[in-house]
């Protein structure tokens, strides 16, 4: 169920830049939440990401909230500690992971990534099924892979939560094979046909959610 590897749907996350962060009004931070990021494979994909495509005064801005209810307990140091072994990063261009990883002196088999990306994440144990969404006023939520997981009411009920947690510019971003209830359509808006990338439709009166 924690299945996930570095540069995984590369082709959702190459949508942030052009498709989120050029649609969203100017401000000091924008706020990501990862919801159901496993080890972090995907927190440190997206940042990577972020840091080889945006100025150095845009990625500044970006923080990362990630989550997971992992069953393992293992996520939070591995994620805080940025350390992935060999057979996990084989996903990763050797460019960029000479670039955003060390290997560890005493343990040639596992890798570091740089502290600057590290900073940037809070991890925290959640589970979406609580329906207490971790923080609010998120830019854009990524949440890939996790809801095929839940059955058709659970999914309407974490997407609700999600578009309580979200700012009203904001979006969802999930892989494109996953299929939506019909309840998001009067909430979110997809942007492109072949992506699951949407955008909340903020005129949509509270109460209704
Ligand atoms: C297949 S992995 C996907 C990981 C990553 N998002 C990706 O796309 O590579 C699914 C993740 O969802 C998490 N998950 C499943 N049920 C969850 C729940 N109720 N709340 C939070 N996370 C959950 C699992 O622990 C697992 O790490």
């Amino acid at each position: 169920m924690a299945f996930t590897f570095f540069f995984r749907d590369l082709d959702a996350i190459e949508l942030i830049p052009d498709y989120v962060l050029s649609n969203i009004p100017e401000k000091k931070t924008i706020k990501i939440w990862d919801a159901g990021c496993a080890n972090g494979s995907e927190i440190y994909t997206i940042l990577i990401y972020l840091k080889e495509t945006l100025s150095e005064e845009q990625f500044k801005k970006i923080k990362i909230v990630a989550s997971d209810i992992d069953n393992s307990n293992i996520f939070k140091k591995i994620i805080e500690e940025g350390t992935y072994k060999k057979n996990q990063i084989s996903s990763v261009p050797p460019d960029i992971l000479k670039k955003y990883f060390v290997q560890d002196i005493e343990n040639p088999d596992i890798y570091i990534i740089s502290e600057n990306l590290r900073e940037k994440v809070y991890y925290q144990k959640h589970d979406l099924l609580s329906l207490n969404a971790i923080g609010h006023d998120f830019d854009l939520i990524i949440c890939k892979h996790v809801l095929q997981h839940f059955n058709n009411k659970e999914q309407v009920d974490v997407i609700k939560m999600f578009y309580k947690s979200l700012t009203d510019e904001s979006f969802l971003l999930c892989e494109s094979s996953q299929e939506f209830p019909e309840y998001l359509n009067s909430h979110f808006t997809r942007i492109l046909p072949e992506r699951n990338l949407y955008r909340k439709i903020f005129s949509v009166n509270k109460k209704r959610v």
